[in-house]
């Protein structure tokens, strides 16, 4: 009953809350679509962005930026126009790459529910946090990866910035290997996720792996891995209930540090044996980056991706017994009913206790971890409240998209861990590169897309549910702030973001098809080959004829 009742507050609170962006709202409901309000921003193609610090990966200047038909036309000082161009001034500020999050859920059923955050409402938020592409999961339809694709380019549609699919696999047969070879041939997927736990649902085995593995190689796919152990998970879980931890720290508990470190060891491993490159997705803990390292050291090709949750937020909320505090952040009227505030804070792997956030602070700026995505997968209070009897039924996943520059620009660079440049290649350049898409995206450059954001470091940032985009009515991020502020974001040659507001357009993001064998895939045969000669194998053998 008071279940019920917490469902309905938080339903009613959820509607209160949406964000004000009108017009946003109202071509995607799709009434006027195409017309008036909802085409694509009328506004100048031409832009020149003057005086500026332009930052790549490689390489800062004091420059012009001018902007023609959605690519960056020239980088360089004082550039001349004419009338018909909007001239935007960035002295004193940094011209950089939009960034692309290599890690979201759009749109995603998961957990019994689907995520709050669709194709539109998503990517407006990142665009208002500077983010101009994203990649996202696919998840096959009852294994189907054809099925799976032909939903999420349903769901895609509404984009209003760029994207791209990784797939992941759940299931292992004749059918999958042959679609993954569709994929990378026609579809423009060079990714293949696999989860090593969510019991019952996407988890795979050892041997799915191995196969995954062999046909990504042959493909010049990246595999990548959720690696967690999913049984050990699963008999963790049993055991919290049986102590009567219901509540989100059961969630934490249930899953150590030591659970992912043995799970990111084992995907290490199989793939070093495989001989293919490993991309392992949200590294949480000490334990997983340690075997991240590790692997690196030795010379494998492993790339370790930490998130803003595990970089930032330690899960000490967890433990909070204050079911009260997300209704701080929702009207006056139902301030004083109960809603179960810390659920928000339950994603997979677990946000970790203090300490392995500065750890992989440390192994980002050093070069141990290569990039920064956000696992943005959201859920309204309401749905997160189904698990308020039970953490195993809570929707698993947080918000990032929209904070992700911000939160590494003052984590990082503000607090003096990494230069500029190192902060356009771990939110943009890297990103790029490895899937497939550098120089057109992750550059400052001729001929690159027009993707640019420009950031102001000193002003500064707030985060709060009642100011972000999303349609989620919490934020985990909640009061934080900071310094370094995306004034402008540049989408595909547009102004869509300036001066607070938002110009997101359903329809005018466009699918970024990636490649497969990036520079992660080079010099493998190589290797390979040298394998295949140290063998010393197979021994030739007479029989003796005595
Ligand atoms: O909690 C999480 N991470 N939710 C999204 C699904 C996944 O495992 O990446
Ligand atoms: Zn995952
Ligand atoms: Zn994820």
């Amino acid at each position: 009953m008071i279940t019920q009742l917490l469902i309905l507050v938080n339903l009613f609170a959820t509607f209160s809350l949406l964000p004000a962006t009108a017009t946003n709202q109202f071509c995607e409901a799709g009434i006027d679509y195409g017309e008036s309000g909802c085409q694509i921003s009328s506004s100048s193609s031409k832009i020149l962005i003057k005086g500026g610090t332009v930052v790549n990966s490689h390489h800062q200047e004091v420059a012009d930026v001018y902007v023609e038909d959605g690519l960056i036309i020239a980088v360089q000082p004082n550039i001349k126009v004419g009338d018909d161009v909007i001239v935007l001034d960035a002295t004193g500020k940094y011209v950089m790459p939009g960034g692309i999050d290599p890690h979201t859920h759009l749109d995603m059923e998961f957990m019994g529910t689907q995520t709050i955050d669709d194709f539109f409402s998503g990517q407006a938020a990142a665009l208002a946090g500077g983010t101009t592409m994203h990649i996202d999961f696919v998840i096959p339809v009852d294994g189907s990866l054809t099925a799976g694709l032909k939903l999420y380019k349903q769901k895609a549609q509404k984009s209003c910035m760029d994207y791209g699919f990784h797939m992941a696999i759940t299931k292992w047969d004749e059918v999958v290997s042959k679609e993954m070879d569709l994929m990378v041939k026609e579809e423009g997927i060079n990714s293949f996720k696999f989860f090593m736990l969510y019991k019952g649902s996407f988890m795979i085995n050892d041997e799915l792996l191995i196969e995954g593995f062999k046909k990504c190689k042959s493909l010049g796919a990246l595999p990548m891995v959720h690696a967690e152990n999913g049984d050990a998970v699963f008999e963790g879980q049993k055991r919290m209930i049986e102590l009567g931890i219901t509540g989100p720290e059961g969630h934490a508990l249930s899953r150590p540090p030591l659970l992912e470190g043995e799970a990111t060891a084992r995907a290490i491993r199989l793939a070093r044996f495989v001989n293919t490159p490993l991309y392992v997705v949200h590294v949480m803990s000490i334990d997983a980056m340690e075997e991240v390292a590790k692997a690196r050291k030795s010379g494998q090709r492993v790339i370790g991706e930490p998130v803003v949750s595990g970089l930032i937020l330690n899960d000490s909320v967890l433990w909070d017994p204050d079911f009260s505090i997300a209704s701080k952040h929702v009207p006056l009227v139902i301030c004083f009913i109960f809603v179960p505030s810390n659920y928000q804070y339950v994603m997979s792997p677990p946000i970790r206790a203090a300490g392995h956030a500065k750890a992989l602070q440390g192994a980002l700026s050093s070069g141990v971890l290569q990039l920064v995505g956000t696992d943005h997968c959201t859920f309204s209070s309401t749905q997160k409240a189904f698990g308020i009897d039970d953490f195993r039924k809570i929707p698993n996943g947080v918000n990032g998209l929209e904070e992700r520059m911000h939160l590494v620009w003052d984590t990082m660079v503000e607090s003096g861990q990494i230069s500029a440049s190192d902060y356009v290649r771990i939110t943009s350049t890297e990103c790029a590169k490895i899937f497939n898409i550098y120089p057109r995206k992750g550059a400052i450059l001729p001929g690159s897309d027009a993707d640019i954001i420009i950031l102001n470091p000193n002003a500064s940032f707030t985060i709060s549910a009642k100011l972000h985009q999303y349609r989620t009515d919490t934020n985990v991020y909640e009061g934080v702030t900071g310094k370094g502020k995306v004034e402008v974001t540049i989408a595909g040659g547009k102004i869509v973001w300036k001066n607070g507001e938002l110009k997101a357009f359903p329809g005018s993001g466009k699918y970024v098809e990636m490649p497969p064998f990036s520079y992660v895939f080079d010099g493998i045969e190589k290797a390979d080959s040298n394998y295949l000669s140290s063998l010393q194998a197979p021994v030739k053998r007479s029989r003796s004829s005595t």
